[in-house]
């Protein structure tokens, strides 16, 4: 592909020699896992987050399932979710022998519609789980408004917006967790897997730091069956570096993804919608076509990148029930079969920006 959906190699040449420094300050130190760059990334980032707590977990996935845990969802319980969001978020749910609900989404923002989340609250639920996709917060002000009067518990999944926010308040820092990944592609991402959760409870806060390491307080001491999911050195010192250009890079996507939506202003195409005073960082650039699949046809016969996110909705997963699960979601379903993600990322140029849209365009 001539332009990849992320180009990470062109992210690196700029901050290689500071990564490269940091690399060997760990090898010289040798301290790989939970080591001082670890505690360092843990308060830089509760910093920017502006949350009491951050805690560093193996990966985003992990930081869910740590969080849920903490947050004493069991067996039987319900939780209300998102179905168009990776799979990630409802397989936490279900690692706990919890279900996953999932609410039908916003047309224009392609998260969960708070409108229709009250009348899915049944006696078993225990906590909402908005996805904050493609780097666009949830209306967090409704959805802690409804987790007030219900008493539920909050986690928000931040996997895809490091750096976004609501009404000024940083995504993550809403809920009784948030849950950020460090995969490589993401908007802040490490050399390899890691997550990180947030809290401003110091409970919950010690809760998950028990949990990541083996239920253990006290070396060889194990209160309660834990997990290994600690982050390390490594991609901490990685993170370290890349977190201090994150609101350049944050910025960088969204000036891109503006562009985007300038050139693709066209009757047939629905360019991202920003909705509800928050700051979308742009993890995903999405646009609803008609005929996607002329569309992505068309850039991939010019070797532009394009990719589906998500095409089969959870409601419709094997693991779910498939097409028995009974569950019609008409707004994800729809948006399931006509969104496509475009190439998106801080050094993506205007000129391939023009070329990508001359493509589209000339598909249409
Ligand atoms: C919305 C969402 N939730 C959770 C995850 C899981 O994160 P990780 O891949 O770090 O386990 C991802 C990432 O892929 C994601 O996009």
């Amino acid at each position: 592909m001539t332009i990849p959906m992320v180009d990470l190699k062109k992210q690196l040449v700029e901050i290689r020699v500071e990564i490269e420094e940091g690399i060997r300050s760990v090898l010289d130190n040798t301290q790989f896992i939970l080591g001082p760059n670890v505690q360092a990334l843990e308060s830089e980032t509760a910093a920017y987050l502006g949350v009491k707590h951050a805690i560093g977990v193996a990966s985003g996935t992990d930081a869910l399932h740590l969080a849920l845990r903490a947050a004493g969802i069991r067996e039987g319980d319900e939780v209300i979710t998102s179905p168009f969001t990776f799979i990630a978020t409802a397989e936490a749910i279900s690692y706990l022998g919890a279900r996953p609900v999932f609410v039908d989404i916003d047309p224009d923002t392609f998260n969960i519609d708070v409108n229709r989340i009250e009348s899915a609250i049944t006696a078993k639920t225990k906590a909402l789980l908005p996805v904050h996709l493609f780097g666009q917060p949830a209306d967090m002000k409704v959805i802690a408004d409804i987790r007030q009067r219900h008493q539920l518990k909050l986690i928000e999944d931040c996997a895809q917006s490091f750096g976004a926010d609501h009404d000024g308040r940083q995504t993550g820092s809403f809920g009784d967790f948030g849950c950020f990944s460090f995969f490589p592609s993401k908007n802040l991402g490490g050399f390899g897997d890691g997550g990180l959760i947030t809290t401003d409870d110091d409970d919950l806060a010690a809760a998950v730091k028990v949990l990541r390491n083996h239920g253990s307080r006290e070396r060889y001491c194990h209160s309660v069956i834990g997990y290994n999911s600690r982050l390390d050195e490594l991609q901490a010192v990685i993170l370290r570096v890349k977190l201090k250009h994150i609101e350049r890079y944050n910025q960088l996507r969204r000036e891109n993804a503006h562009y985007y939506s300038q050139l693709l202003d066209h009757p047939e195409i629905r360019t991202p919608v920003e909705k509800g005073g928050g700051k979308h960082v742009y993890h995903q650039y999405t646009i609803m076509v008609p005929d996607r699949d002329a569309v992505q046809k068309a850039l991939q016969a010019a070797e532009i990148a394009s990719a589906v996110y998500y095409p089969i909705p959870l409601h419709r997963q094997e693991v779910y029930g498939g097409s028995h699960s009974g569950v019609t979601l008409p707004v994800t379903e729809e948006a399931a079969k006509k969104v496509l993600s475009l190439p998106i990322f801080p050094e993506l140029t205007r000129e391939q920006i023009e070329r990508i849209c001359g493509v589209i365009l000339k598909a249409l």
